[in-house]
C-alpha cells in the first residue's frame, strides 16, 4: 500500500504531496519498458491477416534492421502499430505520443503520419483518397515516411519472411525507454 497524499483536490496539495508523487512517477518511469512490452505482446493472436499484428510489428522492425537502420528507427518500426488496441483509427498518433519524449523529430513525424501514408496502398478500396498523403508533399520528412511504408510497413504481412523474435529487439527497446524522458506537453 502506498503512502497517500493529503489532498482530495489538486489545488490543496502541498510540497510534501508533490515530492511523494514525484518519487512515484520516477518509479513508474523505471518500469515503463516492461509495460510497453506488455502492450506490444497484446497484439498477438488471430486476425484476418496471414500473420498476427505482433508478427507484423516484428517483421517491420526486421526489415528496418536488415536495411541498416539505426537502433532508434528499428524500435520505432517495432512500435509503430502499438496503438491498435487503444485507438485503431488514430493508432499512429498513439504510438507517436508514446515515443515523443524519446525519439528524434524525424522518427516521430514518420510514426505519427504512417497511417495516412500507408493508406496509399488501400484507401481506394475503402472509399478514401489514396493520395491524401500528398497534402504533406512539401514536408521535409514526406519522402522518409513514403519510404517507411513502401519498404518496411506495407510488405510486412508475409508469413514466409524470416522475422526476428521479440527477444531480439528487447534490449534496444529497453535502451530507448531508459533515456530520461523529455517534456510531454
Ligand atoms: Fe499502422
Ligand atoms: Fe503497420
Amino acid at each position: 500500500m502506498h503512502k497517500k497524499v493529503s489532498f482530495a483536490a489538486m489545488e490543496d496539495g502541498t510540497q510534501e504531496d508533490y515530492d511523494l508523487l514525484g518519487t512515484f512517477h520516477e518509479a513508474s518511469d523505471a518500469d515503463y519498458a516492461d509495460r510497453v512490452l506488455g502492450w506490444l505482446k497484446a497484439l498477438e493472436g488471430d486476425s484476418p491477416y496471414q500473420i498476427s499484428r505482433l508478427e507484423h510489428c516484428l517483421q517491420t522492425a526486421t526489415r528496418a534492421e536488415n536495411d541498416g537502420a539505426d537502433d532508434e528507427t528499428i524500435v520505432c518500426a517495432l512500435l509503430h502499430d502499438i496503438g491498435d488496441h487503444i485507438a485503431p483509427g488514430n493508432h499512429s498518433q498513439i504510438a507517436a505520443a508514446m515515443l515523443a519524449p524519446f525519439v528524434s523529430e524525424k522518427n516521430l513525424w514518420i510514426v505519427k503520419h504512417h497511417g495516412l501514408f500507408q493508406g496509399y496502398y488501400y484507401f481506394h478500396f475503402t472509399g478514401e483518397d489514396r493520395h491524401a498523403r500528398e497534402r504533406y508533399k512539401d514536408h521535409p520528412y514526406y519522402q522518409d515516411c513514403v519510404d517507411f511504408c513502401a519498404n518496411w510497413d506495407q510488405p510486412s504481412f508475409d508469413p514466409n519472411f524470416e522475422t526476428k523474435p521479440l527477444a531480439h529487439f528487447e534490449p534496444r527497446l529497453r535502451a530507448l525507454f531508459d533515456k530520461k524522458p523529455g517534456a510531454y506537453y
